[in-house]
């Protein structure tokens, strides 16, 4: 028993919330910070992908003759030769989802340009390069479809996004349009977007007898690893998916998509272990895109501002092979207190690849019509933009009634319009200048849902006092590693070094998709669970322990602080958690939690090391009865000049209501990383597809223009952070998405109120200013 002379406890300041580095931060500047294709392999193989030139026929004949007899080539598979693979996926997102259902390399058939149809795997890359080079395929080619006019007599209307109704009516909308004094009809346009992380996708697929590993960039482990064991026709326990950091993914690496598979089919034929790493090229063709989406918003309002009537039709296309819906028209049944509405969204099947989410899917184009409209409403009436938000503002869900579980709009405008100078404005189009150039200011609100899952964390405290905490969730850049640090900080009353978090195994304790901003919220409370029961089973361990100098104490008398557990009163009656459990002679003292599940689902494990914290989805529960959504503000200033067309943000104010902020360095950067990528939507970012051919002719990041250092200004983000006291004890939403949502209106209203020009067709290149 060592006490020791330690000074008494001070009232320790909580970690969380703290803008600490991030504790990868170190790992990540010193290259130790490995990426999925950085795995090294002794023996390993290269695989490349051969991709079809047409975006419709039929393959009739494929000659991999010469491509076999290329150096160090070890095979070539094509639909010739290549294993049955299946095609299964689960829409309700608990299992897995595969990014597109059509099977590759199964038949001679193709349905868009840049599908797959054959892999190479030679010794070295440029080897399996140069073979794939030499591979002659011949087609009879057919015109693809490729027009989604919003007329199109192939649209048809799907019915549900993941749950949520895509055609929904509320009120009487001719009635409310009957009512209006004023009415805006308007199209608005956005283009086809693709994700391009800096880190392309990849896959190391490493056999062990019947045991797979895959080394993968992929936001969803758990998933991948379903689905590729059931693509493979193996059980999910022979398979286990590695993903420790990836290097952004925006979405196009939430679903797994089939390089993944063909890797790990690779890997089978040769006896090796495979690397598969998709090019930037291919990126804009294996891992899905934002849809092109044309909608079509009509607004209805007295007078004085009070809407009567919305209607948000929205057209966009999906594929001939599978389906991915954009849900434009989701954010505008929720956003404004409307007693009318209609929404509705078609579908056209178009010759590409599959959709898929990009960062906000739906809510980035759709509150991109939704805020431009609003300001041209606001130009109507002539009554601030602002204020027009305010007196439309929902004070309950407008379509289901239930409260929210907190919302901080109307203080986000306030804060947003104060830090930003909002009442200086002159709302007059073309009032303010700069010598040469023309000066606007907008601004527009920013929303995403408050979403969560299942989620559960594994704590261990090892005898040496260590503490390892971990979980199947995902780093994308994003920074997990640190608040699920922090937050273990907090709870064990340790300093962040001495704790260990780890991600990223689909083998660790089951954590959701790192999609729909969803991490923190679902993650945090099971990380925080599983910590304080943690601490709780130490304290019962000590209280029950004749040697413990804590023997026979109440608990709550217990402190624990700098890896002690001690007496509050009596700091130096205590001792180490690594003191306690060597006398014990335990190696370890583990606990599982598991958060957001109803009590039916909980699983109380045999050997009483799962406890379920935190339960969410019962009839009666806060997650029933609230409705979740995050809430935000954003104002803008642009700088356009008049005779080239070349517009400037010189100033962005973001306010922000995501509930507790975990961490206001890594948060804020999510945000500024939201809003960089809303100002590529606004003004650069489009990927345009031949109507001839139907290929993507943007397939690089020379002819993607993405925002660069020079293109961003000062952004400045004000958090509210007050916790959401409904989501979860941590009080977390998710911090994601919300900073695109919003912007490309921010900054097409700030244009508008600098030059009079409405331009409802993304990205505002200089042209259209012209
Ligand atoms: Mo996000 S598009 O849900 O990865």
């Amino acid at each position: 028993m060592s006490t020791g002379i330690i000074s008494p406890p001070k009232q320790r300041e909580p970690i969380v919330g703290k803008p600490i580095d991030r504790v990868d931060g170190r790992l990540k500047v010193m290259g130790a910070a490995r990426y999925a294709a950085e795995i090294p392999q002794d023996n390993i193989a290269h695989a490349v992908l051969i991709q079809s030139t047409i975006a419709k026929g039929r393959i009739i004949d494929i000659d991999t003759s010469e491509a076999e007899k290329a150096p160090g080539v070890l095979i070539v598979i094509t639909h010739l030769n290549a294993p049955k693979l299946n095609s299964t996926t689960d829409e309700s997102m608990v299992k897995g989802k595969l990014g597109e259902k059509l099977v590759p390399l199964q038949s001679d058939e193709v349905f868009y340009d840049g599908q797959h149809i054959g892999v190479v795997v030679a010794e070295t890359l440029e080897q399996a390069k140069y073979a794939a080079s030499l591979v002659r395929v011949s087609y009879e080619e057919e015109k693809p479809s490729i027009e989604i006019e919003s007329e199109s007599p192939k649209a048809y209307q799907p019915k549900q996004f993941f749950g949520s109704e895509l055609q929904v009516q509320r009120g009487d909308v001719a009635k409310g349009f009957a009512e209006a004094e004023v009415k805006i009809e308007q199209t608005y346009t956005t283009p086809i977007e693709h994700h391009n992380p800096m880190e392309s996708s990849a896959s190391i697929a490493v056999w062990n007898g019947e045991q797979l590993t895959v080394y993968d960039a992929t936001q969803w482990v758990i998933g991948t690893r379903n689905i590729v064991a059931d693509a493979l026709g193996i059980p999910e326990e022979n398979v286990c998916i590695i993903s420790h950091y990836v290097g952004g993914g925006f979405g196009c690496k939430g679903f797994t998509w089939w390089h993944t598979i063909l890797a790990a089919v690779a890997a089978r034929l040769v006896g090796r272990p495979v690397k598969l790493m998709v090019t930037r090229q291919q990126m804009f063709t294996s891992c899905g895109h934002r849809s092109r989406t044309i909608q079509q918003l009509a607004f209805g309002a007295t007078r004085d501002g009070k809407l009567t009537a919305i209607k948000h039709v929205t057209t966009m296309q999906t594929a001939e092979v599978d389906e991915f819906i954009e849900p434009c028209g989701l954010t505008s049944i929720k956003f404004y207190a409307v007693p009318n509405l209609e929404v509705a969204h078609n579908l056209v099947r178009v010759n590409t690849g599959t959709p898929t989410a990009m960062r906000a899917p739906g809510e980035a184009p759709g509150m991109f019509a939704l805020e431009s409209g609003l300001d041209e409403l606001a130009y109507e009436l002539g009554i601030d933009p602002v204020e027009l938000r305010i007196i439309n503002h929902a004070d309950v869900h407008p379509h289901t009634g239930k409260p929210w579980s907190s919302k901080y709009l109307k203080e986000c405008y306030q804060l947003g319009a104060e830090r930003f100078g909002w009442s200086h404005r002159n709302p007059k189009p073309r009032s303010m200048r700069d010598s040469d150039y023309l000066i606007g200011w907008g601004m527009a609100s920013a929303t995403y849902p408050g979403l969560r899952s299942p989620a559960s964390a594994k704590a261990q405290l090892f005898a040496d006092g260590r503490v390892i905490v971990s979980s199947a969730t995902h780093d994308l850049g994003t920074g997990t590693y640190t608040i699920m640090t922090q937050i273990v900080a907090d709870v064990l009353g340790l300093g962040v070094e001495r704790i260990e978090f780890k991600l990223g195994e689909s083998s660790m304790p089951v954590a959701p998709v790192a999609g729909g901003s969803q991490s923190a919220a679902s993650v945090a409370p099971a990380v925080q669970g599983a910590a304080q029961e943690l601490r709780s089973r130490v304290i019962r361990l000590a209280i029950d322990d004749e040697l413990s100098p804590l023997y026979g104490v109440a608990q709550e008398a217990i402190s624990t602080e700098n890896g002690r557990v001690f007496l509050n009163n009596e700091p130096s009656r205590g001792e180490t958690y690594a003191e306690l459990l060597q006398r014990n002679n335990l190696p370890i003292v583990e606990v599982e939690a598991i958060a957001n599940t109803a009590a039916s689902e909980s699983q109380q494990g045999t050997d009483n090391k799962v406890v379920r914290i935190c339960v969410g989805k019962d009839e009666n529960s806060d997650m029933q009865q609230y409705a979740f959504q995050s809430f935000g503000a954003h104002f803008v200033e642009v700088r356009v000049h008049p005779r080239l067309g070349q517009v400037r943000v010189t100033r962005f104010v973001s306010a922000i209501d995501v509930g507790r902020i975990l961490n206001h360095k890594t948060a804020r950067s999510q945000i500024l990383g939201g809003i960089t990528f809303g100002l590529g939507m606004a003004l650069m970012e489009e990927t345009v597809l031949d109507q001839q051919s139907g290929r993507f002719v943007v397939r690089n990041l020379a002819d993607y223009h993405v925002p660069v250092q020079a293109d961003v200004s000062d952004i400045d983000v004000l958090f509210i952070d007050k916790p959401d006291p409904h989501i979860s004890k941590m009080g977390v939403r998710g911090v994601g998405e919300i900073g695109i949502t919003g912007v490309a209106a921010a900054v097409a209203n700030a244009i508008y109120h600098a030059t009079g020009k409405r331009i409802r067709e993304l990205p505002i290149t200089p042209d259209k200013l012209l």
